[in-house]
């Protein structure tokens, strides 16, 4: 049984709470840290959020201790894995000082707002005795790794063409809207859109260059809105687009295709219709996919690895790294109007 502390009790915290609740096996969340008091008592009736699950309730948090700081939550004894779900301005100095303290750390996408700051959590996760994984949940996402293992497999021959798409409403239900302010969410190309970088890492690895296209928000420098094009020397090719700037009402949409030599699949969550393979010559296939999504299964997966002593190897912190890279490379292709070569 691992000892969980969560802290920021907002839409993402409540949310990872929710899969702890299924996972009582493993997992107990003996500690809850929020400076807003409602919050860090259960009272989640004021917390929104923009995927499922998006309208809060009333908890009963099974006695979880209430902390207002979070350092007191790190000094409490009984807290084994620290769960890092705050605005992402705090997740650098927040698991560093987690992992410092001994504990296991998972922290919420992305790791921080900078490569150095990215850096300085590696070197530290590096020479710490807890667990560290940053909460890359699309690797985690049935749907996605279905596709991740048919690219594996080539059982559709090799892969053509990829198109990745996050398209949201402009996000209003962040606590003070600190989403909106770059200088603490990173915008959208740091918040929403690097899920997708990180997902195409997942499956192709690092890129040779990125050139990019972005959208500020009327009256801002806050980017809202990012088309890019991905080089890989012989590989697909391969486009994302991450949109922070649908109409309201609109939601949430994440989809993919992906062309291969023999076969196309196909996924828009917001159509409500499953992931379907359009192969050559067949009538169209769903593919059955498991009971949980990529919440849950990032957590399981993560005391698993706690559980056997194992460091993560889905999702590991050097590859979490890469994804802020990349989304910054992107943020300076599209500010430049140059490609951007990786290293
Ligand atoms: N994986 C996903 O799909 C996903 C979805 C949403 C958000 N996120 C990530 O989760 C993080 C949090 O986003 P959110 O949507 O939950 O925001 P939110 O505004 O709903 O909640 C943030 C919470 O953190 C609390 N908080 C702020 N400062 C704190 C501090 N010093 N100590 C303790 N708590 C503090 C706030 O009071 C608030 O309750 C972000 O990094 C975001 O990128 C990930």
């Amino acid at each position: 049984m691992i000892n969980v502390g969560i802290i920021g009790a907002g839409f993402i915290g409540r949310n990872h709470f929710n899969q702890y609740e299924k996972l009582t096996d493993q997992a107990k969340v003996v500690a809850i840290c929020d400076p807003v008091e409602s919050r860090r008592l259960g009272d989640w009736t004021g917390v929104g959020g923009n995927v499922a699950d998006a309208q809060g309730t009333k908890r009963d948090l099974h006695g979880a201790k209430p902390y207002a700081d979070w350092k007191q939550l790190l000094a409490d004894p009984q807290v084994q894995m620290v769960d890092v779900c705050v605005p992402t301005y705090l997740h650098a100095e927040m698991s560093i000082a987690a992992l410092k303290a001994g504990k296991h750390v998972l922290c919420e996408k992305p790791m921080a707002l900078t490569v150095e700051q990215c850096d300085e959590v590696l070197k530290v996760a590096a020479g710490s005795p807890g667990k560290f994984m940053i909460a890359q949940c699309i690797r985690f996402w049935p749907e996605c790794v279905f596709v991740k293992e048919r690219i594996k497999d080539q059982r559709y021959g090799s892969i053509k063409a990829i198109n990745l798409r996050r398209q949201a409403s402009t996000p209003g239900y962040s606590l003070d809207n600190w989403l909106l302010d770059p200088s603490l969410s990173g915008g959208a190309i740091l918040d929403l859109h690097v899920h997708d970088v990180d997902y195409v890492v997942f499956m192709l690895g690092k890129p040779q260059a990125v050139t990019a296209q972005a959208s500020t928000r009327p009256g801002t420098n806050s980017y809202d809105r990012v088309h890019s094009l991905w080089h890989y020397p012989s590989g697909p090719v391969v486009q994302i687009e991450g949109f922070w700037d649908m109409p309201d009402g609109y939601g949430f949409n994440m989809g993919i295709t992906v062309l291969f030599e023999k076969a196309a699949i196909v996924w828009d969550l917001c159509t409500g219709k499953p992931m379907t393979v359009f192969a050559n010559g067949k009538q169209p296939e769903v593919p059955q996919m498991g009971p949980n999504d990529g919440y849950f299964n990032e957590i399981e997966y993560f005391l698993t690895c706690i559980a056997g002593n194992r460091s993560p190897a889905v999702s590991t912190p050097r590859e979490s790294r890469d994804a802020v890279m990349i989304a910054l490379a992107e943020k300076q292709s599209a500010t430049t109007g140059k490609t951007v070569p990786i290293a």
